[in-house]
């Protein structure tokens, strides 16, 4: 008598496991089925009430891995259509807009979905941060999400140089020369980066690899590991009841709901809201696209992207080094030492904190947007390190100096914080994070639309055109 054969597919498998009442009889009950166990490989049978709220998590989690599949799909079409090369390149991008079918679309939607994947993996980042998430057990979590933004900037700075315009050349022109401040190594790096001592056709291959495989690979790794991290973490963390005094044995074991329909439901609806949006948005703004890019005249203004305008700005009042290199190597190293600092559980799970936390952030919010744009303006005007400290090193006089200046006044707000409103560590954590991250968006916002000709300050609405 022979033996029978085990199961081989997922089919067999469930057919073992349900009686033969429970196994449905009909294709369509079959691949519902199907498609209901596959979604239980991403989500626990049952979860917690509260944390499918809307006004929890906001879906932004969701949303950037519905972003990065979109990115992804559109990309292999373009992918298809395009040679990195000079300057096929450019010819390349004229003809998906004009003859490959929906080829303008899909290139808008490719673009406007990279840049709001930034947004959203940002605000996702703040909501994780402002409901204290990133606390142990979840501290791995919140690493592979810090590496993961690093991967998502890198996607859009390698991506921005393929069109092989003059905005793509002469930002990435720009960005690029960061990496040279860099001591010791970053001459070696740039060139590394670049393939060669300036922008041209190797540096566009090596952007093309780094932005169809390599980055978008380390995105969907780090991204399944941090799906799975977040069930080996118990799930999502839990929101707090309103109620003052929360009976902790019913806090910590909430009303669940079966995932289907309650969350699968949602995070369909969610998704095509989002879909139909951004297609509507495609179908109207088109992606940027300038003349062939032209080493030999630079664009006045020569700005970096968007999202590097902050540090743009940092480079236009310190010392290369410092303001390139120091502040944002502090700031990254900071969001990765963040859960092993602030460790309390007290809080997890609330917005804010506490009504102190909450009041706290609020004031920080308000006096970084006060006091960024009153520096910006007094180191435009008034301030002259390098004038008054003549004889100084630059490094110093313009870098070290201004630097250890802004230090002491965040120790002094710190301490007033202390004192005043008796804030506890993790609201101090919150009250200086809330204040250098408004600072900084403030910086980036100054770069984007206060900053024309020459890099001279201008109202908007008194904005010289660029010079070209
Ligand atoms: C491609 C980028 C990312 C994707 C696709 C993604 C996806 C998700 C999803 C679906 C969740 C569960 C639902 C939610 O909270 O919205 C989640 C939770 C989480 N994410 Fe992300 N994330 C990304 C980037 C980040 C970043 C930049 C950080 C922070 C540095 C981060 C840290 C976390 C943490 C700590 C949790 C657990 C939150 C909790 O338990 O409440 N993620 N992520």
């Amino acid at each position: 008598m022979t033996e029978p054969n085990p199961p081989d597919t997922m089919l067999d498998r469930l057919r073992e496991r349900l009686t033969p009442e429970e196994f449905p009889t009909d294709d369509r009950g079959r691949i519902r089925m199907v498609v209901d166990s596959l979604v239980l490989h991403l989500h626990p049978s049952k979860v917690p009430v509260t944390t499918i709220k809307w006004s929890y998590t906001w879906g932004l989690g969701g949303l950037s891995a519905v972003l990065m599949t979109i990115l992804a799909l559109t990309g292999i079409i373009l992918l298809n259509n395009y040679t990195p090369s000079v300057p096929q390149a450019y010819l390349d991008i004229l003809e998906i807009r004009s003859n490959v079918w929906f080829g303008e679309l899909i290139r808008n939607l490719h673009h406007w979905s990279a840049n709001l994947l930034i947004i959203v993996a940002v605000l996702h980042l703040i909501r994780v941060f402002l409901t204290g998430a990133y606390r142990p057990p979840r501290e791995l979590n919140w690493l592979l999400g810090v590496a993961m933004l690093v991967l998502i900037l890198g996607a859009n700075f390698t991506g921005y140089l393929l069109p092989w315009d003059q905005l793509a050349f002469w930002a990435i022109t720009v960005g690029t020369s960061i990496i040279t401040y860099v001591p010791l190594v970053g001459e070696s790096i740039g060139r590394l980066v670049l393939g060669g001592p300036e922008v041209g056709a190797n540096t566009l291959l090596n952007f093309y690899s780094l932005h169809i495989a390599l980055i978008p690979l380390g995105i969907f790794g780090l991204m399944s590991y941090h799906f799975w991290r977040v069930r080996k973490d118990g799930g999502l963390t839990l929101p707090k009841p309103v109620d003052p005094a929360p009976d902790p044995l019913t806090w910590q074991k909430p009303e669940r709901v079966t995932t289907i329909p309650h969350l699968v439901r949602r995070e369909l609806i969610y998704t095509l809201g989002w879909f139909a949006a951004l297609l509507l948005f495609a179908m109207v703004v088109p992606a940027p696209l300038e003349g062939i890019a032209n080493p030999d005249i630079s664009p006045n203004p020569a700005k970096a992207p968007w999202y590097f305008m902050g540090l743009q700005e940092l480079l236009l009042h310190f010392h290369p080094l410092v303001g390139a290199i120091i502040m944002p190597g502090l700031a990254i190293t900071g969001l990765f030492l963040l859960p092993f600092f602030d460790v309390t559980s007290a809080s997890v799970g609330i917005y804010f904190r506490s009504r102190r936390g909450r009041s706290l952030s609020l004031l920080a919010l308000g006096l970084a947007t006060l006091l960024t744009p009153a520096w910006v303006l007094l180191d435009e005007f008034v301030l002259d390190w390098v004038g008054w400290l003549p004889g100084w090193d630059s490094l110093i006089s313009n870098g070290l100096i201004p630097l250890a200046l802004i230090a002491l006044g965040l120790f002094l707000l710190d301490g007033w914080a202390v004192k005043t409103f008796g804030a506890d560590t993790e609201e101090r954590v919150l009250f200086l994070a809330v204040f250098l991250f408004t600072a900084f968006v403030i910086l980036t916002m100054i770069g984007i639309f206060f900053r024309g000709p020459g890099m001279a300050l201008y109202l908007p609405w008194n904005m010289p055109a660029a010079v070209h």
